[in-house]
């Protein structure tokens, strides 16, 4: 995977920079520790964006340790509301805090409405779909199958982020506590435009993944945190009880040590499912 060989210098600094960002601010109680108040009547997006969220999102929104903002695909992806209801209320067990003053955040409600503005206003641009359709930003409360994700996983994933790839290690349990299920799932869609990902569309080997696959994928991911880390679920606006039903699909899914269908991913390497899939060579 050339794509892949290429991208190979950036990442430990995407994945490590991540569980820094996870730790500097969970080891605070999901406080974040040094949050400059911006006096109320700076409304300026670039400002706001610089001082506040540039840190994670990266610089112009791309090529931080995190998601980019700046993508239009991602921009289609995620309703206005849930975009404004993320940033004021921040994503609970993950690095992401809240921003909203009503939620212990720095940011006035004009300032929230400045940075939506300004990330659609700069940074959407018409994404040409054509007959492909663009999966459901929330998986609407589907707990998914993990057996099914793993096949996939080995399918669609492995060659990139399988064991002696050059690339994150997405199934690495300590990465997986940092990263909500929603997360996840905006990555499978969205890909990293910024780091050279593909997005769904490409991803069942040249094709796109239903919308099945990808709660599958995510099921199955979810499946490898730690016994008792928080299950850091991104509820969405009015997703009340979601967080149980997806939490509960994924217990119980087969996928433990020496369960069968490791089999396909350890190419016989003995049936430790959780740490295999990115055991270096
Ligand atoms: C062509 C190679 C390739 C394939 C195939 C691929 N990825 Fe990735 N993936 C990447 C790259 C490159 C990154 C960015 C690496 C980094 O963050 O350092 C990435 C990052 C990620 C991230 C972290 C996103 C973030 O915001 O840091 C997740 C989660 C992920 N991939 C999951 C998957 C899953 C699940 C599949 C299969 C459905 C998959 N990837 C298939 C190349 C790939
Ligand atoms: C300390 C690092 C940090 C800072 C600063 C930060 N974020 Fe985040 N943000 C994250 C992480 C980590 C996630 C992924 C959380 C998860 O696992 O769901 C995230 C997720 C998001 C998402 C949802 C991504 C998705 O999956 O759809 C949005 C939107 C977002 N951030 C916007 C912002 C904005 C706007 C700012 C500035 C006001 C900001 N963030 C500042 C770390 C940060």
């Amino acid at each position: 995977m050339p794509m892949a060989a290429a991208r190979g210098v950036r990442k430990e600094y995407s994945f490590a920079a991540i569980a820094l960002v996870g730790f500097l601010s969970l080891t605070a109680c999901g406080k974040p520790t040094e949050r400059p108040i911006m006096p109320p009547d700076v409304t300026d997006f670039k400002t706001l964006f610089s001082e506040n969220c540039a840190g994670c999102h990266g610089m112009d929104g791309k090529n931080g340790p995190v998601r980019p903002l700046n993508d239009p695909l991602y921009l289609t992806l995620i309703p206005r509301e849930t975009l404004e209801h993320t940033i004021e209320n921040g994503v609970p067990g993950t690095a992401m805090p809240a921003w909203a003053r009503d939620q212990g955040g720095p940011l006035y409600p004009k300032q929230i409405t400045a940075l939506v503005d300004g990330i659609e206003s700069n940074w959407t641009k018409s994404v040409t779909l054509g007959s492909t359709k663009l999966p459901s930003y929330d998986a609407g409360g589907d707990a998914g199958d993990a057996a099914h994700g793993k096949q996939i996983f080995v399918r669609s994933c492995f060659m990139c982020h399988g064991k002696g790839a050059k690339i994150g290690l997405v199934t690495d349990p300590s990465y997986l506590a940092l990263v909500s299920d929603q997360n996840l799932r905006t990555s499978i869609i969205a890909g990293r435009s910024d780091l050279g990902m593909p997005d769904w569309r490409f991803l069942n080997l040249g094709h796109a993944l239903t919308d099945q696959e990808i709660s599958d994928i995510v099921a199955y991911l979810a499946s490898l945190r730690p016994q008792g880390a928080q299950t850091a679920t991104h509820v969405v606006e009015s997703g009340s009880g979601q967080t149980g039903a997806r939490t509960t699909g994924n217990e119980g899914s087969g996928n433990g040590p020496g369960s069968p269908e490791n089999q396909t991913a350890n190419q016989g390497s003995g049936g430790k499912g959780v740490g295999n899939a990115r055991t270096k060579q």
